[in-house]
């Protein structure tokens, strides 16, 4: 038994329930340390006036709203602008260029980004500096980038757009004064930028088809989740990508085994992931 204030303890066999609700409700497995998981479930029965985690399971098994609000102070959302440097290098020197390349002869042109598991909107911004350096002659194109995650409170943060300066410490000083005002001691995203974003609050376990996308970016996301569903989401991000578009996965998420069919480019230490452009193409992996 986990004894954690005068008021609340959580037990094993609580615990254990609770983990396979969750890993079901969200994928994520919580096989951290079980004093960590133990510490937020107990801060967040203190917040809700539970005294067992018994009762917990029962609130959030007869209420959405509740289990989100749990999986909110339980997922780690650890983020940051240009977080994984190496994976926008392969970004924008391989994917943009290739993609701007293949679509240039569309008409109109369209390019769609996803940002699955965005947290708090560093990631999608990022993306969307990285753009609009790369593609400043794509004049006339058709960019949109759609972020999402299941926390809907790290999406609020998204759409206000309003970080610290020390969130953007790792944003060189030309890219800040072209995409950021400074209110206060805070930088503010610009129209220019945020406008080519739309923030979603979505489940990946559960994702509704919002249509088919050049590049998706999928980081720090699947290393968190349990083998089953892993390898679910891997085949569906695989589905929503078009014919030739690519997957770009966190440093320390690794695809499954069951490998939908990505032909794998590494580069610079970094790996990126691409749907066939035909079944001729994946033939020849
Ligand atoms: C560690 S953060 C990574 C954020 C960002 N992709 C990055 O690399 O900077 C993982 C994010 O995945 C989100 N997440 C976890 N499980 C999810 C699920 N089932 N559906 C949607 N988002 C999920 C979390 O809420 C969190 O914001």
């Amino acid at each position: 038994m986990h004894k954690l204030s005068i008021k609340v303890a959580v037990l094993e066999h609580e615990l254990s329930e609770l983990r396979v609700l969750l890993e079901r409700e969200a994928g994520v497995l919580f096989d951290g340390p079980t004093e960590m998981l133990t510490a937020r479930v107990a801060g967040f029965l203190e917040s809700r006036h539970l005294t067992s985690a018994t009762d917990l399971i029962k609130l959030i098994q007869s209420s959405e709203t509740e289990s989100e609000a749990l999986l909110e102070s339980l997922l780690d959302g650890e983020t940051g602008f240009f977080r994984n440097l190496a994976a926008f290098e392969a970004f924008e020197k391989k994917v943009l260029p290739e993609l701007h390349d293949r679509k240039s002869a569309d008409s109109p042109c369209c390019f769609r980004i996803w940002s699955a598991g965005c947290s708090t909107g560093e990631e999608a911004y990022s993306i969307a500096v990285s753009v609009c350096q790369g593609m400043s002659g794509a004049g006339g194109w058709n960019i949109h980038i759609v972020a999402s995650d299941i926390r809907r409170q790290a999406l609020a943060i998204a759409r206000r757009g309003l970080y610290s300066e020390q969130a953007i410490v790792h944003v060189p000083p030309n890219l800040i004064k072209a995409y950021f005002s400074k209110i206060g001691q805070h930088f503010l995203v610009k129209p220019r930028l945020r406008n080519l974003v739309t923030f979603t609050p979505m489940n990946l376990v559960r994702p509704v088809y919002i249509g088919r996308f050049d590049c998706i970016f999928c980081m720090d996301v699947l290393r968190h989740f349990s083998m089953a569903q892993r390898i679910a989401l891997v085949q569906r991000l695989h589905l929503y990508l078009q014919p030739g578009g690519y997957l770009l996965l966190g440093l320390g998420d690794k695809l499954p085994a069951v490998d939908p069919g990505f032909q794998i480019h590494t580069d610079g230490g970094f790996t990126v992931y691409q749907k066939p452009l035909s079944i001729a193409a994946k033939s020849g992996r």
